[in-house]
């Protein structure tokens, strides 16, 4: 068989297997409507759901902007992807084995390499967290109140000083360097690391791929606090939310999404059984962040900080998620204090309960 190429055999076969209802509620939240399930349409902006999917006849169809089709189709659009790559998801989740491709139209060559790359340096920084080099970076995380099982669950890793650590590690194993500048983990001269001295914090999309990093300094003086992956084929800031590959199922589970800030807070709600949380990354929510979010529910939790800058970026926030239609929660918290903070402070009942007592927004105004 071609590279990429099916037989309508097993095309058929893995579609079969599959049931479009569960594979679209992955991504959407549907409502039994009579024999058809409806959802607001992740391909346009709408107020009212005219996304339709069909259980019977295994297909899905939007009668606001026209999209429709199998499985398949349903997959190339919403993670934006090629034939052959939507056949090789789908045939993970039908267990049916189909033979690998080597490209992928979404991203091209150069974003499969990307993510090759951010892998590679995961596992070099993982590994160094562990060893006796990275005890100060495993101190400072117990010392944020993480366990080890804790930090092997969001995959965190140590950066060091060394000025090619990195670099080092990918002449050992004869990788190609292209990749990792193109990843943006070593300088175009491919001599010198980007993340030195930092916690490193993987960013996964979606699907689980790394598609970046978050760094964290070690030192107080080092700047900035928290170096990220620069813009690249597949690290886009604007559209990226940390804790989305987590926090997905949980957050059509629990009917709403909970906005933080940090890396720490997602990953610190997380660990205390809070798992519906997502945070941009140190920009703005944008409308593509919205969009997305819109996918898997219509509600959204923010938390203030009662400080005047933690509320004037929030109301900035807020406008944004008011015109894209979302109900609005605000729970506010003490000035200085982020949820990450606050748990370690006065625990998680405590801020289970500075939830509950969450302000609709019009109140929040007043
Ligand atoms: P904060 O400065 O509020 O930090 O930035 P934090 O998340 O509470 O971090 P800790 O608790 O001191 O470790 C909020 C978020 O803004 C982004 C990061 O995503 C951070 O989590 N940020 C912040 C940056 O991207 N760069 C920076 O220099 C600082
Ligand atoms: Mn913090």
């Amino acid at each position: 068989m071609e590279k990429g190429t099916f037989s309508s055999n097993q095309l058929e076969e893995i579609i079969s297997k599959l049931d479009i209802v569960e594979v679209i509620s992955e991504y959407l939240s549907l409502k039994k409507t009579g024999r058809n399930f409806k959802a607001l349409c992740p391909f346009h902006q709408e107020k009212t759901p005219s996304f339709i999917v069909n259980q019977e006849k295994q297909i899905f169809h939007c009668f606001g902007c026209g999209e429709g089709g199998n499985v398949i189709r349903f997959l190339m659009k919403i993670d934006n992807i090629s034939f052959p790559e939507a056949v090789q998801i789908a045939a993970k989740k039908a267990g049916v084995k189909v033979v690998p491709y080597g490209y992928n139209k979404n991203t091209g060559d150069e974003g499969e390499k990307i993510f090759k790359a951010n892998e590679f340096a995961e596992e070099c920084y993982k590994e160094l967290l562990f060893s006796p080099q990275g005890r100060r970076a495993l101190d400072y995380l117990i010392g944020r109140n993480l366990t080890e099982k804790d930090i092997r669950r969001f995959h965190l890793g140590f950066a060091p000083g060394t000025k090619d650590y990195l670099v080092n590690k990918i002449i050992e194993k004869k990788l190609e360097k292209r990749n990792f500048i193109n990843a943006g983990l070593i300088n175009k001269e491919g001599d010198t690391d980007t993340f030195r001295n930092r916690v490193m914090f993987p960013i996964f999309d979606i699907r689980g791929r790394i598609v970046g990093f978050g760094g964290r300094a070690l030192d107080e003086e080092q700047q900035p606090k928290y170096l990220n992956t620069g813009e690249n084929e597949v690290f886009s800031k604007g559209k990226l939310l940390y804790g989305i590959h987590q926090a997905k199922t949980p957050i059509k589970e629990k009917g709403f999404v909970f906005l933080v800030e940090g890396y720490l807070d997602v990953i610190k709600l997380h660990i205390n059984g809070i798992e519906n949380v997502v945070a941009p990354m140190g920009t703005s929510l944008t409308d593509e962040h919205l969009r997305f979010v819109k996918r898997f529910t219509e509600r959204v939790l923010l938390s203030f900080d009662s400080d005047e800058a933690g509320i004037n970026a929030s109301l900035r926030n807020l406008e944004s998620i008011l015109k894209m239609g979302f109900e609005t929660k605000i729970c506010m918290l003490p000035v200085n204090f982020d949820p990450d903070r606050f748990i370690d402070e006065y625990g998680i009942e405590a801020f289970k309960k500075a939830i509950g007592q969450a302000m609709d927004f019009i109140d929040f105004v007043m």
